[in-house]
């Protein structure tokens, strides 16, 4: 190995998870688990030796990256595939929000939910409630996404952002409405999947509550984080909103100009058979940002091969022997695959991999620096070491490897217990 692995665990202790920024200027809009902290951004500032002119975050998700970035008035390209994380990172990207305007288009919001001649029905002809099977308590239904008041409030939530001429503050209502749903539906993120929360058909959950959370967070939270943003001058205000591309980063990265990119920050879907599309189910209907269920097929396909709910045919893995052993392993469990897709996905995600650092080698300049977060995986017993894998890919395409950086171990899911916890670390590369 020609590159050293080195724990960076105390410098990096709490640096990878969102939960830094649940009350952090502007990422606190909404609450993003997949993501890292603003701080993993400001660290690779501190240490870098030039200033960085142009950025590049393939998988912006949240907008960490761009939006951090954007504040220290450095220019950043991102791109994401998934239309509700897009709409995300983009509204806390806009820099135009002005307070005065927030708080009329807040009370239209507000005086539209509370005004009692406005029946359900009106709501349900102007709106058409969303085509996933199980998103509201009905009677041939065993389980539900949301109970019917719960539901309703939402919809009428909806119906009162639909008045809202200007696409910059509805696209804040929307996602001050979008940090709710989880909470108030009888669902959570269990990883992989949404699975139905203990007990929840006893769950109280109150319209009140939600409406009380909901008016808290666009007067309290995000107001206050407008406030701030219009004490800013104009040469301090920089937006990466429009460099951020909805589309899958597999085609859209050949689009930028050679050379272009001094810096890239990111962190792909991990190798975890997490489906973002799946575990982000209900933004995505709620919002109408999939209406139905060939779009969502559509979209499954264009996100990188990390999960096992697309199929491809047979795939060959890329020839780095420490991937071929893996898969060779791996391989040995055939009759026991709880997923016949599972060994196409492994291939298919590094060839994804394979295909990101082509392009990369083309788009940074010499002097240029790749900080890329991953984590390690297994399946049957059979560690993988993603990270090792990928710095092989990069060294393919003409990369050095500085270091790999060991961020934290995370603990594997309860059948891969075996192999210990998983390394969860940053690849330093350059040219
Ligand atoms: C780990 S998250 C990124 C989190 C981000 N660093 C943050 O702090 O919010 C990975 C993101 O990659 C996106 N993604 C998956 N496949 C993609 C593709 N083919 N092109 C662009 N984005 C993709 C997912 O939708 C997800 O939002």
């Amino acid at each position: 190995m020609d590159y050293n692995i080195v724990d960076y665990s105390s410098e990096y202790k709490g640096l990878m998870q969102f939960n830094k920024n649940k009350s952090e200027y502007i990422h606190q809009w909404y609450s993003f688990v997949e993501g890292y902290s603003k701080e993993f951004i400001e660290s690779i500032l501190n240490e870098l030796n030039y200033t960085p002119l142009h950025c590049l975050e393939p998988f912006a998700g949240s907008g960490t990256t761009p939006l951090e970035l954007q504040k220290k008035k450095i220019a950043c390209t991102s791109f994401e595939v998934n239309p509700f994380m897009h709409k995300l990172a983009t509204t806390k990207m806009e820099t135009r929000y002005t307070t005065k305007a927030f708080i009329r288009s807040s009370k239209l919001v507000k005086d539209i939910i509370e005004d009692s001649a406005i029946s359900m029905t009106l709501v349900y002809e102007k709106l058409s409630i969303p085509k996933y099977k199980t998103i509201v308590e009905g009677d041939q239904l065993k389980k539900w996404m949301f109970n019917k008041d719960i539901f309703d409030t939402f919809m009428k939530i909806k119906y009162a952002i639909s008045f809202v001429k200007d696409s910059k503050y509805k696209n804040i209502f929307e996602i001050a409405c979008a940090s709710l749903l989880l909470k108030y539906s009888n669902v959570y993120r269990n990883g992989k999947c949404l699975s139905y929360k203990r007990d929840w058909k006893d769950l109280d959950l109150k319209k009140e509550d939600l409406l009380f959370e909901f008016y808290e967070k666009l007067n309290i939270t995000i107001l206050n984080d407008i406030k701030k943003l219009n004490e800013l001058t104009k040469n301090e205000l920089v937006s990466n909103k429009q460099n951020c591309y909805y589309g899958d980063i597999r085609k859209s990265i050949a689009t930028l100009k050679d050379n272009s990119v001094d810096l890239v920050i990111t962190s792909p879907p991990y190798l975890n058979t997490r489906d973002y599309t799946d575990i982000y189910m209900i933004e995505l209907w709620m919002l109408d940002l999939i209406k139905d269920y060939d779009s969502l097929k559509k979209l499954r396909k264009s996100t990188l091969r990390s999960h096992v709910q697309v199929a491809y045919d047979d795939l060959t893995p890329l020839k780095i022997d420490i991937l071929t052993n893996v898969v060779d392993e791996i391989n040995k469990h055939k009759n026991k695959f709880w997923n016949r897709n599972l060994l196409n996905m492994i291939i298919g995600y590094f060839e994804d991999m394979n295909i990101l650092f082509y392009n990369l080698s083309k788009k940074l300049t010499n002097y240029g620096k790749i900080y890329f977060n991953v984590a390690n995986s297994s399946y049957y017993g059979v560690l993988i070491e993603v990270d090792k894998i990928i710095a092989e890919i990069a060294k393919l395409h003409g990369f050095k490897i500085e270091e790999i950086r060991i961020a934290r171990e995370i603990s594997p899911s309860a059948q891969q217990k075996e192999v210990g916890k998983l390394r969860e670390s940053v690849i330093v590369i350059k040219k």
